[in-house]
């Protein structure tokens, strides 16, 4: 086991423009253990899509490094998955190919057959089975965040990226996803990192939330979620949980108002 599987080691990351820089992060660092799943909330603003893009190699830190794995990243590898709050689908392509995609650039090789084997596979476990021939618009919002996880996950990456993949999504649609990430978990396994505002939605799937401070962000304050194994939306309404989320409301607080 890897007790350092993502690594953000002192991070600084300036945008650079005629204009000026913008620091966004400062001196950011923390890790990530295998297998380990850790949410990243914070102040709108702060810089955690900036992060999400530097851990999967679109950015480059302007100080400091990132490690997965124990390799420096310096550009985007193919063991990361992604996924966004807007999932770009492909219109022209079906469910299924648009889910395949990844596998046709990490493993050119694999057959056309064992790359929808794949793929049907993970729209099933998330539920979508019978809809792998309908094309991206035919699709509610919650049902394209499905597919777009299994895009992330097709190709079995060891690291999966999320940013804020729910926030669109209405409350009970949102919750439905979550089961459906602790579904994902189990079956394929992952070293994830989750950025979201949703400090329910932090306690319920993350084993450790990392709250960030203003900009430019650092760690402010890490919080270890220790709720029951079994992680059920009743769960959430626990004193122990309701203690966590206090918490984690206080640290957003003093983080707004750095
Ligand atoms: N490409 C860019 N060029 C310049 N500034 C940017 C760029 N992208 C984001 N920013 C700025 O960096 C800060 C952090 O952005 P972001 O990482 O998206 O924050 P968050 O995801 O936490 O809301 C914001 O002030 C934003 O305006
Ligand atoms: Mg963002």
């Amino acid at each position: 086991m890897l007790d350092q599987f993502i690594n953000v080691s002192n991070v600084t990351y300036q945008y650079k423009s005629e204009k000026g820089s913008i620091e966004v992060l400062n001196k950011l660092d923390f890790e990530v253990g295998e297998g380990g799943f850790t949410a990243i909330v914070g102040p709108s603003g702060c810089g955690k899509s900036t992060l999400s893009k530097l851990i999967s190699g679109l950015l480059t830190p302007s100080d400091g490094e990132i490690f997965l794995q124990g390799e420096k990243v310096t550009s985007p590898r193919a063991n990361v998955g992604m996924a966004f709050q807007n999932p770009v689908m492909l219109e022209w392509r079906t469910v299924i190919n648009n889910v395949t995609l990844p596998l046709e650039i990490v493993s050119p090789s694999m057959k056309a057959k064992e790359k929808e084997d794949r793929a049907r596979y993970l729209l099933a476990l998330v539920g979508l089975e019978g809809f792998e021939n309908k094309r991206p618009s035919e699709l509610s919002g919650g049902m394209r965040q499905r597919v777009s996880l299994c895009r992330a996950l097709v190709h079995q990456p060891e690291v999966l990226i999320l940013d804020e993949p729910f926030a669109a999504l209405d409350a009970f649609t949102r919750e439905d996803l979550w089961q459906v990430m602790h579904k994902l978990k189990e079956k394929e396994p992952f070293t994830g990192i989750l950025i979201t505002h949703d400090l329910r939605e932090s306690i319920f799937l993350a084993d450790e939330v990392i709250v960030l401070s203003n900009r430019p962000a650092s760690v402010q304050y890490l919080l270890k979620v220790n709720l029951a194994i079994e992680r059920t939306i009743d769960n959430l309404f626990t004193p122990k949980a309701i203690e966590m989320l206090n918490i984690l409301r206080e640290q957003i607080r003093i983080a707004q108002k750095r």
